[in-house]
């Protein structure tokens, strides 16, 4: 049942912007080019012909976030890797809603994130992303100072 904490954990009525001061914010447009770019390919990760999750993971060992669809809660999970957002795509999740449009309840999704991110696992991603930066330069700053 984690997945389901941690998807209605990363909803809030309305939504919340995403701070773009954050390691978390940097790092989506570093691996994805663009938030605009990461968003494109969630909705696509999540618009996957099947019942299962949509999850942003964040991988330390790699230094890198991935979009990745998950059919069940205790199956087919990165190694390591850390959901940062998730959100069920499952039918019991918009059917009543939405019924087959899936596209409306994802639209809805994303209208109800909350993108506040913990100041803790923020700084715990500036850890990895300073260990992988090998020109040492000052690109990613500790938030949480
Ligand atoms: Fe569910």
């Amino acid at each position: 049942m984690r997945l389901h904490e941690y998807y209605f954990g990363n909803m809030t009525r309305g939504g919340k912007a995403i701070d773009k001061s954050t390691n978390f914010y940097t790092k989506i447009v570093d691996d994805f080019g663009s938030y605009e770019n990461w968003e494109k390919d969630f909705r696509a990760v999540g618009s996957m012909r099947g019942i299962g999750w949509a999850v942003l993971y964040y991988d330390g060992m790699a230094d890198h976030l991935f979009n990745a669809w998950i059919n069940e809660h205790d199956v087919g999970h990165l190694s390591g890797a850390r959901p940062m957002l998730v959100m069920d795509a499952f039918e019991h999740a918009f059917m009543i809603d939405y019924g087959l449009k899936r596209a409306d309840y994802i639209e809805a999704f994303f209208e109800a994130i909350d993108w506040t991110i913990d100041p803790d696992t923020d700084k715990w991603m500036f850890k990895w992303m300073r260990m992988k930066n090998e020109t040492g330069s000052k690109k990613y700053e500790s938030s949480t100072n």
